[in-house]
């Protein structure tokens, strides 16, 4: 069992996997990523991550020789070399490396790295108990849905949250919620869901998409409208999801307790519902969280 790379073609120790300092990513940020978790040697959800994957090279126009096929193939071939069953994989692209200027590159390949850890467990107590997340404005550009590398207004706001005690930074724009800074988030009034729209102001996260379907499927109202940071202090439950935390109970926004610090039944349900989703997906050990 161990943590490897793949760069360029090779698989290798990641104690050996190097790029060049010239890197495009490095220099400008100018790639763009994903991250897949593992349950029981299968990746959850991989065509979802795939598809997003090439829409957000499309989006910043770099061109790759890879297919979905290929990385695909690499995953599963690094999942065997790697021997881990549960794992956390994280890709990404550049536009290559070449001389620094601003302008695209010509005649340069993009890079193309992987590498595949073991997975992280989230601390079990924050399920129980729910977590805290505090509200920072998004400073972020207007091409949030591209999943690129310039994740530096994310850093710098989760850094806040976490130095101050809190679990996730939750952004608002002109009063309204947008998504936490590596998530996104839910709020329950009334028995029905409200979450941001899917625009280019958040990143069309893979666990919302399916959290949307899923209580849809059990008959729970789901309106992807913005809601405002009143609503989100007063909401009956509030939640977050991510392919790291898949569904979050938050309980505590900023210094406002939600539902009496308990987590909501629809939350719980949600929670419920997805760990079957990602059972039926990837086999009978796949939940994380007992
Ligand atoms: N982050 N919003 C932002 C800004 C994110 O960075 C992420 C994921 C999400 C949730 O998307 P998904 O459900 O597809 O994981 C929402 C990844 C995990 C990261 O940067 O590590």
């Amino acid at each position: 069992m161990c943590s490897i790379a793949f760069i360029n073609g090779q698989f290798m120790t990641i104690d050996k996997a190097y790029v060049n300092i010239e890197d495009r990513g490095y220099q400008f940020g100018d790639g763009v990523y994903e991250v897949v978790y593992v349950y029981e040697g299968v990746p959850f959800a991989l065509e979802d991550h795939l598809e997003r994957f090439f829409n957000s090279l499309n989006s910043v126009k770099i061109q790759t020789d890879y297919t979905k096929q290929d990385i695909e193939q690499i995953i599963y071939d690094g999942l065997k070399e790697a021997n881990l069953k549960y794992a956390e994989i994280y890709f990404q692209i550049t536009r290559g490396t070449s001389r620094r200027t601003h302008t695209f590159p010509e005649k340069v390949s993009s890079n193309f790295v992987l590498n595949i850890q073991p997975g992280v467990n989230p601390p079990t107590e924050l399920w129980e108990k729910g977590a805290s997340v505090s509200l920072a404005k998004d400073i972020r550009w207007s091409r949030c849905d591209i999943k690129s590398l310039n994740l530096l207004p994310n850093v710098l706001a989760k850094q806040e949250a976490r130095d101050n005690g809190y679990f996730e930074s939750v952004l608002y724009r002109d009063g309204y919620i947008i998504e936490g800074s590596s998530t996104n988030i839910f709020i329950v009034e009334n028995n029905q869901i409200y979450t941001y729209p899917a625009n280019s102001h958040i990143l069309g996260g893979i666990t919302r998409k399916h959290i949307i379907s899923l209580a849809e499927s059990i008959n729970i109202k789901v309106n992807q409208i913005p809601f405002t940071v009143e609503q989100l202090y007063h909401a009956n439950e509030v939640f977050l999801t991510g392919t790291y935390i898949e569904v979050l109970p938050v309980t505590k926004v900023n210094s406002e307790i939600i539902n009496n610090g308990l987590v909501g039944p629809i939350t719980k349900k949600l929670n419920e519902e997805y760990k079957k989703w990602i059972n039926n997906e990837c086999g009978l050990s796949a939940i994380k969280i007992s």
